[in-house]
């Protein structure tokens, strides 16, 4: 489709800014809206090289405002909706946000759609974690959902809602459902950067339960050129899972990056496991691969070169574990557009 301007919701999170860094590179001449309610997850020096373009406005807003979001649809032909709280451990211990970011913000932003024809393309991010575990084999778009966290179970009301609005309104929903992500700009409370930059400190790294959870690992960019994909050729109304290959049990990443940095396997403690803690989730993505897609990055390379980015990248991830970000961000507001 004919791209001239486009809304990133949570743009200055991990993949979002990712994605736009992607987006700009493929696209060099379209205006890119970034809303984001920065969020303690959310980073702005993910795009500070982003300053000095005209054509990347960043707003500040939620998106469960609809105002803004009046403001924002009439300029742009399609969507790409990122914006959720993300961590599965917070939604544990408080469901709430989720729920609200997850269900009534994208309900919402649903909702306001249908009165904004110029919106050719409503790319909705959800996740494969919607789909629950399974002991073996894979979720295909039509397996049924089975979500056990309440991060997945919201997910899943916003997938579906993405599709409801599709079925019954009519509006060009399309869903991307992909697996665990890594790579840069990943924040530190997530398993890899955490496991990396404790072991940069030689500090614990707290490996849940006996470290037997499988996650097939997707290289960010590799997502990044999925999503891209979808934005051009995608069906709408269509789901499409976006898996790696890169089937890895929890305890051999942290062995991997232990050795990668040269630290002791002593680094590595056990902990409690997670409540409700999903074994191993696996999608069959041969959907997107007949569109053209398939992952590029290995584990083991992706690896070392998400280790090496945080090597280099300490004054990044040493101001998010001191909180520096969310201190900043209650105090601070910018938005270019009123
Ligand atoms: N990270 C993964 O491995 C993974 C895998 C599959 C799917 N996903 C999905 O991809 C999306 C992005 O994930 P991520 O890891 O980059 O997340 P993240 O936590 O790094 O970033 C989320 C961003 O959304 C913003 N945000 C949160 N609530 C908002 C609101 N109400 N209004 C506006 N902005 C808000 C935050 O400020 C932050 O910048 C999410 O929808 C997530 O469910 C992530």
């Amino acid at each position: 489709m004919n791209i001239n301007s486009i809304l990133i919701t949570g743009g200055y999170g991990f993949i979002g800014s990712n994605f736009i860094r992607f987006l700009r590179k493929k696209l060099p001449d379209i205006k890119i809206y970034n809303l984001d309610k920065l969020t303690y997850a959310a980073n702005i020096e993910n795009l500070k090289d982003f300053e000095e373009d005209k054509n990347y406005i960043f707003v500040r807003g939620d998106i469960k405002d609809k105002s803004i979001l009046e403001i924002l649809y009439p300029k742009v032909d399609a969507i790409v909706h990122f914006a959720a709280e993300t961590h599965v451990d917070r939604s544990i211990i408080a469901p709430g946000e989720f729920i609200m970011t997850e269900v009534y913000g994208t309900f919402n932003m649903l909702e306001t759609m249908k009165n904004f024809k110029n919106i050719k393309l409503f790319l909705h991010i959800s996740t494969d974690e919607i789909y629950g575990s399974i002991e073996k084999g894979s979720f295909k778009e039509n397996s049924p959902l089975n979500p056990s966290s309440p991060y997945s179970a919201s997910k899943t009301g916003a997938d579906r809602l993405a599709y409801s609005y599709f079925k019954t309104f009519g509006l060009p929903v399309i869903i991307a459902r992909p697996s665990n992500n890594y790579g840069p700009y990943q924040h530190v409370e997530k398993f890899i950067p955490l496991f990396i930059t404790n072991a940069l400190d030689n500090k614990e790294l707290p490996l849940y339960g006996k470290g037997e959870n499988v996650r097939d690992w997707l290289y960010v960019i590799d997502n990044c050129e999925a999503l891209f994909l979808l934005l051009e050729k995608g069906k709408i109304g269509e789901a499409y899972n976006i898996g790696a290959k890169n089937e890895v049990k929890n305890i051999e990443i942290a062995k991997k990056i232990v050795n990668i940095l040269g630290k002791d396997e002593s680094l590595i403690k056990f902990v409690e496991d997670r409540k409700g803690h999903d074994l191993r989730y696996s999608v069959d993505w041969t959907k997107i691969k007949k569109l053209g897609w398939q992952p590029k990055k290995s584990f083991d390379e992706g690896l070392k070169e998400t280790v090496e980015w945080y090597k280099n990248h300490r004054h990044w991830w040493e101001k998010v574990k001191r909180g520096e970000f969310s201190n900043f961000y209650k105090k601070y507001y910018k938005s270019e557009i009123q």
